[in-house]
């Protein structure tokens, strides 16, 4: 059943919202039912979050999380692999790509892993990861379901360009795509803008949303026939990471976490990474924007820096756990560049940031778990993250790297 126009201009009046309307008068039949239907489906209810900003960013108490460092990690490394192909080789291993971000700091149409960073050939982002991905796949002689997350915004695109390019020697039979759920972005007034004359702007809703949109996907029915126990959710960019790393998935298993977490070592103490930690006892990460100057600098036992490992969103969650978690994840009110229509109805691109998207984060999911192993990762060896085009965390930056590492570019 769909709302009448009245019963919409009621809700919108509620939530402050009657511009949307504007230009309702000009529409088609067809695009009026479109921008009704779109009202209806979207929940205003939490927009009014973005008056309370700093209310909502409080914190509990932080202490430090010990991380599992390399030279454990070195001395165990033959029994952890074992367990964690013996894991793969049981299908009891899958993995999640979270590709639904919209990728603006790269500045391209494209989604994020279509971007080519080969010099001399093709090598697009989503190439390095399935290679990545199937040197498991070889050494456990076993595929490994990948599921992809995509958006209303990238969807189509992915999903042709990966076939078009085979997925890249991947089975198809062990690729999945679903989509993420959208938020309406807004000013900084918490009015939601209009991306056209009868369409909401919206962007994707944040990827701490792909547990809740792969059950909404119905994949999760599959996840249990299939058996699939453990879940490593990994990000686009990192174009370096080792995807359903067997040592990483034994080690998390032998310590009996519910998740394992990916981190590297801080290059300095006021690195602009997450950093994990316990919050009220409870496993979390703290952003380093949370980190005061008195946890920068604090020392654990053995002398070295409390708070000395980042996250790199690459994640292994047993899947049973994930089902038990009960709360919502909390609202992030991010400030971003969102297209728009101005007054007189022209599409409008910002170079800087003019307002608000909502998003749930993966690494929020952390916090309601009860036990997370951080376990470190050489950084030269599988962090190169692209999200600008050039200098920290960009294409150039990945590309050294992955010469680095071997990669014909
Ligand atoms: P980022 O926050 O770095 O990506 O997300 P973004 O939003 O695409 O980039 P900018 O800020 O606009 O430049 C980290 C990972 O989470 C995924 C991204 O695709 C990336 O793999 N993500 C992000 C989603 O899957 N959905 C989202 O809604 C947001």
């Amino acid at each position: 059943m769909s709302m009448t126009l009245e019963q919409v201009k009621d809700k919108l009046e509620k939530y402050g919202q009657q511009h949307l309307l504007k230009y309702y008068d000009e529409l088609t039949q067809e695009q009026k039912q479109a921008l009704l239907e779109q009202i209806e489906i979207t929940d205003m209810s939490i927009l009014e979050a973005c008056h309370h900003r700093e209310e909502m960013a409080q914190k509990g108490v932080i202490t430090p999380l010990a991380a599992m460092q390399l030279s454990e990690i070195e001395a165990n490394k033959e029994s952890f692999t074992a367990t964690g192909l013996e894991a793969i080789r049981g299908g009891k291993v899958g993995a999640v790509l979270l590709a639904g971000g919209m990728g603006t700091r790269l500045g391209s149409d494209d989604p994020k892993g279509m971007y080519n960073v080969g010099l001399t050939r093709n090598l697009y982002i989503f190439e390095c990861l399935i290679n990545n991905l199937m040197d498991v796949v070889k050494q456990a002689g076993a595929w490994i379901h990948l599921f992809v997350m995509t958006s209303d915004k990238n969807h189509e695109a992915t999903v042709t360009f990966l076939n078009e390019h085979n997925f890249f020697g991947y089975s198809a039979e062990y690729i999945h795509f679903f989509k993420q759920e959208m938020a309406a972005a807004t000013d900084y007034e918490g009015k939601i803008y209009l991306e056209e004359k009868g369409k909401l702007s919206t962007s994707p809703n944040g990827n701490g949303g792909w547990f809740i949109s792969l059950k909404n996907a119905g994949l999760l029915d599959m996840v249990h026939q299939e058996g699939i126990e453990w879940i490593n959710v990994f990000a686009v960019d990192n174009v370096l990471q080792r995807i359903a790393d067997p040592c990483f998935i034994g080690a998390t298993i032998q310590k009996n976490c519910v998740v394992g977490s990916k981190v590297v070592r801080k290059s300095a103490p006021d690195e602009k990474v997450g950093v994990m930690c316990l919050e009220d006892g409870r496993p979390s990460i703290v952003e380093y924007y949370e980190l005061t100057e008195e946890m920068m600098h604090a020392k654990d036992a053995n002398g070295d820096p409390a708070y000395n490992f980042g996250v790199i969103l690459n994640y292994l969650f047993k899947e049973k756990d994930l089902e038990k978690m009960m709360a919502s994840l909390p609202l992030h009110i991010v400030e971003k560049k969102i297209p728009y229509l101005d007054e007189n109805g022209e599409l409008v691109k910002p170079e800087t940031p003019n307002g608000y998207k909502f998003e749930s984060l993966v690494l929020d999911m952390i916090h309601q778990l009860d036990s997370c192993l951080p376990f470190e990762v050489v950084r030269s060896k599988e962090f190169a993250p692209i999200k600008n085009k050039t200098g920290v965390d960009s294409v150039d930056s990945a590309r050294l790297l992955l010469v680095e590492n071997g990669v014909v570019l």
